[in-house]
């Protein structure tokens, strides 16, 4: 019996192009749609922006629109991106929809006559200037821990200490600059900790016949934040928001965590309307049908707590299962701005990459486990070049030619013994291939066609057709190596469709014969007449990769603020911090020293200090506080430093030629316009009284200070 499964990916904000971060797990999503397609189940992927909240109210008034306006423009963005990386949507939504505003209102509604909404006032800081209550991330100050200035409201990022907004030291509106002020207000909040038992069962796989509904990594870690204890969570957000009102509530709104996996019923909703399927079969207590939600591992505790609560509490089912993914980085690193390696999907694109060339990498990346992925741009175009021209697609360019020669375009039609013994061993490692993909194993898929390829492309080799060909004696061998050879080319085809699927229409082409399902790939083709052969792929030209990097950088400085994301963890811990390894966080000198305490010689060489020469300085557009630095540090080269001196020399110009003194071993930090590699020395209590250290002449650039 086929299964009916609806399948989600996270909902991207309606704030910014897609990245190729995005992409990682949205493209893990569309591989496993549609592999379970070709499994023959029946599947609806849906999916949506999320359009919702502060940022991107901030944002459409930034670009002097309204919020309306500026969704549909990065929807239709988004939407392009999705239809070029060859997504399979059967529907794709907006948060900010009728259908979500109903059904919101329809979960919020049967939450509150359930008894699971409270009412509580509460402080919060409010903008005087701009008359509205600041988010967190609207905040800043200096560090209650450290001193650093400028932190954000709920962390620091030079000590990584995290507090509430109101310790901050004189603290300021990222909006107006103005002092906030605590004001009361009334919020609505959804008691969580009723929902422990029940979270319990679902995570035990009491809804599931037993199936885990995560990988064990994930659920131990629902587990930890669920023995760690339960809080409410703040669902309300004061007037004026981008969202939608609260029933029976004037002056407040859902806040976006509210109503955006609500977006994943509003979408299906939508297409239930389009196509006549009905909403309840996949959507009450009862169903038998599947519910899979593919997100980042930044958004677990929403979609492991909040969610399924929310989707009892309103008599609806629960998840089948998350399927969750790990953070991408680039060439080893967090992406990054400076170094071109913050690359939007359309980026890529527009450098004349193949949008399937990313879905293999990833796929060759890709396991049930949220493990961080590495995009290393050399790899990817070995790994790519290699697998997919050098092993597949040659496998059809050695052979196809042939076919067409002497045979008119007709395989063989029976196999000899050995290429009998050579299909099936071939076919024995294709049998497991649905299952490995129903377990997100995308990684052992493209281990097992390599493992293919290499023995066709080895058989391929110890025959030698081209040899073969010059004989007119040998056509049946002919026929028989090259008829082993395509089928094996088919084999291939079938197995990688759901990560090539335009590439493997093409093929299908070629070979006539059409694969819908993985079963018809180990079909043989005997007798069959074939098309002839075009190229299907090729190669990576290197200099496509570097034109991706060259046109993601961004010059320095001139990036504009990036649209700060709603914050994404509410009421427990957020699981970036506790999964960090410890190893991560840099103790704050502050834990450990205070006034009166010491510290040994030892602490103090841990303390790479140099001499640096200035050979730039000046003012960083869009920051009152930096000044940006480029040194001259003799053998440790160039560095650039951004430093919160601004307010101390007006006329930055007159540093360069002199020296300064700079910590060369302070871990590179990523701020919004650039990379500060290292810190510079300065006396004094802040503000303009700050004074940079000296040294006297003959201090060479590079040379250490002890
Ligand atoms: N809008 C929320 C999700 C709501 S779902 C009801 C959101 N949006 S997001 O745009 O910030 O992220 C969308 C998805 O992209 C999330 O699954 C997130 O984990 C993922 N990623 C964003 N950056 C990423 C990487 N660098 N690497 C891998 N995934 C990343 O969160
Ligand atoms: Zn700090």
């Amino acid at each position: 019996m086929s299964r009916r499964l609806l399948v989600t990916h996270a909902l991207p904000y309606a704030n910014g192009p897609l990245h190729l971060g995005h992409m990682l797990g949205y493209i893990q999503t569309d591989i496993w749609v549609r592999a379970q397609r070709m499994m023959g189940n029946e599947v609806h992927f849906v999916a949506a922006d999320d359009a919702h909240g502060t940022p991107i109210m901030l944002a459409a008034e930034k670009a002097g629109v309204s919020p309306e306006v500026f969704i549909a423009e990065i929807r239709a963005g988004h939407e392009a991106d999705f239809s070029d990386f060859h997504f399979s949507f059967d529907h794709y939504h907006t948060t900010h929809s009728e259908e979500n505003r109903e059904l919101a209102s329809l979960i919020y509604t049967r939450l509150r006559a359930g008894g699971f909404i409270a009412n509580r006032t509460i402080q919060q800081l409010f903008d005087p200037e701009k008359d509205m209550f600041l988010p967190d991330r609207y905040i800043k100050g200096v560090c209650p821990n450290c001193g650093t200035p400028d932190q954000y409201g709920d962390n620091c990022e030079n000590c990584g200490a995290t507090y509430a907004p109101t310790d901050l030291i004189n603290p300021y509106s990222v909006m107006s600059g103005a002092t906030p002020v605590l004001r009361d207000s009334e919020h609505y909040f959804f008691e969580l900790s009723k929902f422990e038992p029940l979270l319990r069962d679902w995570f035990g796989g009491k809804f599931t016949a037993g199936k885990p509904v995560a990988n064990s990594g994930v659920v131990a870690k629902l587990m930890e934040w669920l023995d760690g204890g339960l809080k409410d969570w703040d669902i309300s957000r004061d007037a004026p928001y981008f969202g939608f009102p609260i029933p029976d509530a004037p002056g407040k709104f859902f806040y976006v965590w509210l109503d955006a996996p609500v977006g994943y019923l509003a979408s299906f909703k939508a297409l239930c309307h389009q196509t006549g399927l009905k909403f309840d079969d996949f959507l009450s207590p009862d169903s038998t049908a599947e519910m899979h939600h593919f997100i980042g591992k930044d958004i677990i505790n929403f979609h492991g707590l909040f969610w399924p609560a929310m989707l009892h509490g309103a008599q609806l089912r629960t998840p089948t299962a998350l399927h969750v993914n790990g953070y991408l980085s680039i060439n080893g690193a967090k992406m990054s701005k400076s170094r071109g390696t913050f690359i939007k999907a359309r980026t890529y694109l527009d450098a004349g990459l193949h949008p399937e060339f990313l879905r293999y990498y990833f796929a060759t990346m890709l396991s049930d486990a949220p493990v961080d992925v590495d995009l290393d741009l050399k790899a990817f175009e070995e790994r790519v070049n290699s697998h997919l021209i050098g092993k597949w697609v040659n496998i059809a360019s050695r052979t196809a030619g042939f076919v067409q020669k002497y045979f008119d375009g007709r395989l063989a039609d029976h196999f000899d013994a050995e290429e009998a013994e050579i299909w099936r061993f071939i076919e024995s490692h294709y049998d497991d291939v649905s299952k490995l993909y129903e377990d997100g194993e995308f990684a052992e898929v493209t281990r097992k066609f390599v493992l293919i390829a290499d023995v066709i492309n080895g058989y391929i080799a110890a025959k030698a057709p081209w040899l073969m060909a010059k004989d007119d004696s040998r056509r049946d061998e002919l026929q028989q190596v090259c008829t082993l050879a395509l089928n094996g080319f088919r084999l291939l085809a079938g197995l990688l469709k759901p990560v090539l699927p335009a590439t493997v229409a093409a093929a299908e082409q070629f070979l006539a014969a059409p694969i819908s399902n993985f079963d018809d790939a180990r079909r043989t083709l005997f007798g069959q007449t074939i098309q002839p052969f075009e190229s299907l792929l090729s190669r990576i030209d290197p200099k496509h990769v570097e034109a991706m990097v060259e046109a993601s950088k961004e010059s320095l400085g001139t990036s504009s603020e990036p649209v700060v994301a709603p914050v994404k963890a509410a009421s427990v811990k957020k699981p970036k911090e506790s999964s960090k390894p410890m190893s991560d966080s840099k103790p704050a000198i502050s834990d450990t020293a205070d006034a009166t305490s010491t510290i040994s010689i030892d602490d103090f060489a841990k303390l790479d200090l140099r001499i640096g020469k200035v050979t730039a300085c000046e003012f960083v557009d869009g920051s009152d506080k930096l000044l940006r630095f480029e040194l001259d540090a003799g053998t440790l080269g160039k560095r650039q430093i951004f430093s919160g001196i601004r307010a101390a020399y007006a006329e930055p110009e007159k540093l360069v030629g002199r020296n300064v003194v700079f910590i060369a071993n302070l871990a590179p930090r990523k701020m919004r316009f650039g990379l500060s590699e290292g810190m510079i020395l300065s006396a004094g209590d802040g503000g303009s009284d700050l004074f940079l250290l000296d040294a006297d002449q003959g201090a060479a650039p590079g040379a250490a200070v002890r």
